[in-house]
Parts: structure tokens; sequence; C-alpha cells
């Protein structure tokens, strides 16, 4: 399996929404990533259902949510009914997240675990084999277009080293500062799929953008 594309949708023109979702459709990418902020768990508040909503009316290709918000249990079903495939929780924000990823995955969806830069992948070894994707932040969580934290990269390879051995199956997404240029590294150090918002909706023809980080 090639690496997957997740364009956030947290940079698109919301002024035009439905023609920023046709571009996906269209395009090379293989995931919708949305991130939800509550202004609680980060310094940031993005959207909410309204939006979500909008989006999955015309979206072709699966949603990823990224929740970014307190408590995020009180939300898991009506993301679901809301027709999100991958639903990723931050490690940070759950007291039980076992109950958490166990919830997720019985309502149908993939179960997914966000990091924070600062928390260690080994905070994972206990709830691997119950995670289908683990979301490594290259950036503080909050805002769009900041730029990569390089210790990121070793978190990557510790991760892919931790999941061949315990969960062959699990996927590594990773969040934040993704460029053209640093998008080799990250999946040659274990990444599977790349969410991407400034480099694609900030690119003259985001497109092409999707394209040539497909071809990486
Ligand atoms: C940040 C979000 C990211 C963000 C990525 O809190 O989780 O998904 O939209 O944007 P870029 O690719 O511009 O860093
Ligand atoms: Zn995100």
């Amino acid at each position: 399996m090639g690496v997957l594309i997740a364009p956030s949708m947290l940079s698109a023109d919301f002024g035009k929404l439905d023609e920023q979702v046709d571009l996906i459709n269209k395009s090379d990418a293989d995931l919708f990533h949305l991130d939800i902020m509550d202004g609680l768990f980060v310094p940031n508040i993005s959207y909410g259902f309204p939006l979500v909503k909008a989006i999955a009316k015309n979206a072709k290709k699966p949603l990823d949510a990224h929740l970014m918000i307190v408590d995020p249990d009180r939300y898991l079903e009506e993301f679901a009914k809301t027709g999100v495939e991958y639903l990723s929780v931050h490690w940070e924000a759950c007291n039980h997240l076992h109950r958490s990823l166990q919830k997720i995955r019985s309502l149908g969806m993939k179960a997914g675990v966000a990091l924070n830069p600062h928390t260690p992948v080994h905070m994972l070894y206990e709830i691997l084999s119950e995670t289908d994707f683990v979301l490594i932040m290259s950036v503080n969580p909050g805002f769009g277009g900041q730029k990569f934290i390089e210790n990121s990269l070793l978190k990557i390879k510790k991760l892919k080293e931790m999941i061949i051995k315990i969960s062959p199956s699990c996927l590594i997404e990773v969040d934040g500062g993704v460029t053209l240029e640093n998008a080799p590294l990250l999946v040659k150090a274990g990444a599977d799929i790349l969410v991407a918002g400034n480099s694609v909706f900030g690119a003259p023809g985001p497109a092409e953008a999707i394209r040539n980080l497909k071809q990486i």
C-alpha cells in the first residue's frame, strides 16, 4: 500500500466549501482530515457538526476526524452517525482510553490515538493492540501552517518498531507541518498516512500538490 494523503479541511476556504470538497473528491487524496477543536484542549476553536455534516454530504472519500477536545466520549456516537470512518481521540484527553477505543470500534469506526509532541510513544505500549491507527502530532495541536517539529521523525521510527512487534496492522498518521520536502523522510520512518493542510490548500495548485505528495 502506498502512502495515504489526508488534506486537512482546516486550511480550506469555507466560503466555497462545496467547491473545495469537490476538489478533494477529484484529486488523488485518500481521506478528508477534519480537525475538531474546542478551545479548551487546544487554544483554538475550529468547527463542529454543522460543517462536518456539510462536508459529509458531498464527500466521496472517507472522513478522518481528529478530536482535539476534552472528554471526547461525549460525541463518539454523533461522529459515527455523521459517517466518520476514522476517529482519533487524544491520549492526553482520555482517562479511560481503552474504553474510548472499544466504543469507537463498536460504533464501526477505525479507532485512533493522537499523541501530542511531548507524549512519548511508549505510553501506547499497553493499548496498541486496541488501536487501528496512531496519529503523531508533529506540531502542537491547535493551528494549521506551523513548522514541523524534527523530533517527530524519531518518534515515528520508535513507534514503527513497537507496531511491528505488537500490532503490525496498526497505521501511523503524521499531522502538522508536512511538506513535499519532509514527506519522503516521514514515509521512510514508517508513516502510512500524511495529513497536509497548508502545503495543499496554500499551494498554487492544490490538486497538483496532492498528486506530488502521493507520488513520493
Ligand atoms: C493542527 C491540526 C492539523 C493541521 C495541519 O492542530 O491537527 O491537522 O490542520 O495543518 P498543516 O499541514 O498546515 O500543519
Ligand atoms: Zn489534525
